[in-house]
């Protein structure tokens, strides 16, 4: 699985500390920054990690800002992104579950670094569960159209 991932100032140390677990299980990390804890407009980054997953260029995208707001918003913006804001287990697991999210955002300045790493591992272990859920996810990616 190719797995895209970035941040912004607001999450630079969670964004390093998830590439090196994702790697060390063995997965294609392509880390898209910010490299060095300096201050960037969060919708840069959000966009380009979008736009490869939507491009087919990754699978699943990680984004981290201080919230995990911000770049949730900005990445939607993308045809066939479904970027989730999570913070706690139940709700990283089901968005995959449920919604076919593609695209898992947390807030540096919301969790610790522990709790990234365990919602992330939900996020990419979790498959979606098709049936119902895909004629819901249908009406959205028509009103996308
Ligand atoms: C940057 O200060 C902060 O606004 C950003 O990281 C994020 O929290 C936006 O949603």
């Amino acid at each position: 699985m190719r797995i895209a991932i970035g941040c912004d100032h607001g999450g630079f140390e969670h964004k390093n500390a998830i590439v090196e677990h994702l790697k060390d299980r063995g997965f294609e990390v392509n880390d898209f920054g910010i490299t060095e804890p300096v201050s960037v407009d969060y919708p840069d980054i959000a966009l380009a990690v979008a736009k490869s997953i939507a491009a087919n260029e990754n699978d699943l995208g990680i984004l981290v800002c201080g919230t995990g707001i911000g770049m949730s918003l900005a990445a939607n913006k993308v045809k066939g992104i479904r970027a989730a804001a999570c913070s706690e287990h139940f709700s990283a697991k089901y968005t995959r579950l449920h919604n076919n999210s593609n695209i898992l955002c947390l807030g540096g300045r919301v969790i610790g670094v522990g709790t990234a790493l365990e919602l992330v591992d939900l996020f990419v272990d979790t498959e979606f569960e098709g049936g119902r859920h895909q004629r819901r996810i249908d009406k959205i990616t028509e009103a996308e159209n």
